[in-house]
């Protein structure tokens, strides 16, 4: 009943990074993301064109596009919220990008500054784009479990915004609980409704670990039929206009858990634990995955 294989969307260079307080230098974050490859991800997400006056920590964004090592079959996707992030992506010579809409209108003011509706004609104006230019186009819907200025959001309202990413020209939509409040219950309940307008073969889940639920709510996915995974390597990470976010799920326990259930991603959990050490000490945070934390112990 499982998938045979899970495709991991490691989004710790970006979603990992993104909430960090100093600037972590641009060198580093090229080093992390190369190590990240390495480790044998097939996706890595980069880095952001948002406007550097929202993230400031995502300013170095061409340079560090430019810059890495893109080792071929592997993704490397960015975030573009509009048309301008989208045009210096294609200066950066990306070949993927996101963007990025919510189930919550509350959600879509605080992190994009504007409607839910405007969000998605911008997106129609950079899927248009992005076409013309054989980019591939990935859409986020946040907030699919709960909102941090509105609560709970109803699965119908997921389902609508995902269907309209999709019905655009998105390849594939990630629903990212993006305050990790949802349960293995809330999760099922969500997963259900979108089904019933999507297939699983085009979703993913992107879940935070803020309330520990984030591992039981992964395996409820892949329970229905889901198997891509988005994860930041040592839990790193928070969304800056969602107060209280704490990181991603470790990539590195989502790898140890499909491992364990003989679901192949192509991972080398070894060298992922590395790159997770690297990070944790070239920024000065602590290790969130207990993965890494009992591996590196004995
Ligand atoms: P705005 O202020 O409404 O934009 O922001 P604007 O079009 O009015 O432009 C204002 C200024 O920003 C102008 O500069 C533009 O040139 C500049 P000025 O003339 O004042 O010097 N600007 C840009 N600069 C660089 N790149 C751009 C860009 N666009 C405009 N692309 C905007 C609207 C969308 C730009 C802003 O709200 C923004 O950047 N938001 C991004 C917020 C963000 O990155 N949030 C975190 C990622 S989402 C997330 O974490 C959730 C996720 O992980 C899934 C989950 O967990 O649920 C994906
Ligand atoms: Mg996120």
């Amino acid at each position: 009943e499982y998938p045979r294989k899970v495709k991991i969307v490691e989004v710790g260079p970006r979603d990992g990074l993104q909430n960090e307080k100093s600037l972590v230098p641009t060198d580093v974050k090229i080093e992390f993301i190369n190590r990240l490859s390495l480790a044998g991800h097939q996706a890595v997400e980069v880095t952001s064109f948002v406007s550097p006056k929202w993230v400031p920590q995502m300013a170095d964004h061409a340079e560090v596009m430019t810059r890495i090592n893109r080792i071929k079959g592997v993704s490397y996707p960015v975030l573009t919220p509009n048309l301008k992030g989208l045009q210096s992506a294609i200066a950066a010579k990306c070949e993927e990008v996101a963007i990025f809409g919510a189930a919550s209108e509350s959600f879509s003011q605080k992190n994009i500054n504007c409607s839910i509706a405007e969000s998605l004609e911008r997106f129609q104006a950079v899927m248009d784009a992005a076409k013309k230019e054989g980019i591939r186009v990935r859409g986020y819907v946040s907030c699919v479990c709960g909102c941090p200025y509105e609560g709970s959001i109803s699965p119908k309202a997921v389902a609508k915004v995902a269907l309209a990413m999709y019905g655009m020209g998105c390849y594939e939509i990630s629903l990212g609980d993006t305050i990790g409040v949802g349960t293995p219950g809330s999760m099922r309940r969500m997963l259900e409704e979108v089904l019933t307008v999507l297939p699983a073969d085009v979703l993913a889940v992107h879940c935070h670990d803020t309330y520990g639920q984030a591992l039981p709510n992964i395996l409820v996915a892949l329970q229905m039929g889901i198997s891509v995974v988005d994860a930041s390597v040592a839990g790193l990470g928070g969304c800056p206009y969602a107060k209280g976010a704490s990181g991603n799920v470790a990539t590195e326990d989502v790898v140890y858990m499909l491992n364990g259930l003989q679901i192949e991603t192509g991972v080398d959990l070894d060298k992922l634990i590395e790159a997770g050490n690297y990070i944790c000490r070239a920024i000065n945070r602590p290790n969130l995955s207990k993965v890494s934390l009992a591996k590196t112990a004995c």
